[in-house]
């Protein structure tokens, strides 16, 4: 059990496009176990390699809640293959301890990745459930996309992320997203 240390917000590092995994060798398993360890000892539902400074395509997620039993799933080079619909809630993520925020994301996804043994599979997760939208936010972490960029109102996030002495929005990486934008205005 090795429990690593989770970079903050701020972090240059956190904004690096990570590199693919070239071989599902013995490290890339350790590096796996020591992200579940992590992500587990932290009360989180997903974890990607670049918030404990390893900028590899590689993320765990475990939605299951209660008395569930544990459901970990590790994806490694990890493509989203289809996306559709828009969904607005509130997100956090262990490099912003305790900020939580109004984002936007597709409601519906399809991933490819390659599992712990290095075979590939596919899951779909639909409904905005938090499986869905976990998949989007740790798959963006490996492209150096922090959730804050899909925030629904940017001043809200900045109050937030004072309120919890993180550094405040960074205007440059917001993202543009037209296609969520104009589902929105539709929904309501
Ligand atoms: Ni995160």
């Amino acid at each position: 059990m090795a429990v690593k240390k989770i970079l903050k917000y701020g972090t240059p590092s956190l904004r690096e496009k990570s590199k693919e995994v070239h071989k599902v060798s013995s490290k890339i398993k350790t590096l796996i176990q020591d992200m579940f360890d992590t992500m587990y000892v932290n009360n989180g539902v997903g974890l990607a390699a670049p918030q404990i400074g390893i900028n590899l395509r590689v993320f765990v997620i475990d939605v299951s809640t209660g008395d569930e039993p544990l459901n970990p799933i590790a994806f490694i080079n990890p493509k989203i293959i289809k996306k559709s619909g828009v969904v607005v809630s509130q997100e956090g993520c262990l490099s912003f301890p305790e900020a939580y925020t109004d984002v936007k994301r597709y409601k519906n996804v399809m991933i490819k990745a390659l599992d712990r043994n290095g075979r590939p599979f596919v899951l779909e997760a639909n409904d905005g459930t938090l499986l869905a939208r976990c998949i989007q936010h740790e798959n963006d972490h490996l492209d150096g996309i922090l959730f804050i960029d899909h925030s629904v109102n940017r001043f809200e996030t900045d109050e937030v992320l004072k309120k919890h002495d993180l550094p405040p929005v960074e205007v440059n990486n917001l993202l543009d997203e037209p296609e969520l934008d104009e589902a929105i205005r539709n929904d309501e």
